[in-house]
């Protein structure tokens, strides 16, 4: 296949960005997206020119390190896939395709097609943790846990924090990613000795991020890769109210 590229390249945080084009020739449909990047990266660098500067390291949908806008859409088209598991046969022999970086205040642009995520680790140090004492392994499998507990808590936990939610928001909302670790925790008794600071830390550190609320748009659960189901967001607001009241 043979494809025309509109890729948006940036320097830098501080300069303009830019769409350039380029052509995708010879791509294979067996191809990852990423593996379409590095042939065209291949072929910038034998020109002498600036490769694409993109986000990747376990390119198995694990790592949540992956993110780019595809045609309008976070990790391009289908469902719950991440960009390094959108594969070339996704397109057509022809196409256009528009790759930008997420489009989120706060995740500025690092370079081209990388930003700045480091929100979320600030989230994250604020109360996605437990204190408790859990042992190892088998002591951790020991801990009772009824089955539709452990399953919804499963499911929060499959979060990789890509950020896709918070691009695919109209108001760059980081709820669906911020729900899925509250309730990962708030489900499991290890969580419980934090479970109200919890959700108050994260929910004041994401608004102090500059991310927005919630509008029930559910594009956030559409473009997620691990399908975060919304009713995480549900679950948030409930613990939220109770550990305000109480
Ligand atoms: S909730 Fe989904 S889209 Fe949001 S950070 Fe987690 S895995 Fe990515
Ligand atoms: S590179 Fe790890 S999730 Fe895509």
């Amino acid at each position: 296949m043979n494809l025309t590229l509109h890729v948006w390249r940036q320097k830098n945080a501080s300069s303009a960005g830019a769409f350039k084009t380029y052509s995708a020739t010879n791509v294979s449909p067996d191809m990852s997206f990423l593996e379409m990047l590095d042939v065209v990266n291949a072929g910038l660098v034998k020109k002498g020119e600036e490769p694409i500067a993109f986000d990747h390291d376990c390119r198995e949908g694990i790592c949540g390190s992956c993110g780019m806008m595809i045609n309008g859409r976070a990790h391009g088209p289908g469902r719950g896939a991440a960009t390094c598991q959108l594969h070339m046969r996704s397109f057509k022999d022809g196409d256009t395709v528009v790759i930008e970086p997420w489009r989120a205040k706060p995740f500025p642009v690092i370079k081209d097609l990388i930003v700045d995520r480091s929100a979320f680790d600030r989230i994250m140090e604020a109360g996605g943790y437990v204190s408790a004492k859990t042992g190892g392994i088998p002591d951790g499998n020991a801990v009772p846990v009824s089955k539709p507990d452990a399953d919804e808590a499963f499911d929060a936990a499959a979060c990789i924090g890509c950020g896709a939610c918070v691009a695919a928001c109209p108001n760059s909302s980081a709820m669906l990613f911020v729900s899925a670790k509250v309730s990962h925790l708030a489900l499991l008794p290890q969580g419980q000795v934090e479970r109200k600071e919890r959700v108050l830390r994260m929910v004041e550190q994401m608004d102090e991020e500059g991310f927005g609320n919630c509008s029930n748009n559910y594009a956030c659960e559409a473009e997620c890769p691990k399908e975060i189901s919304v009713t995480h967001i549900a679950r948030m607001n409930r613990e939220y109210l109770r550990a305000k009241l109480t």
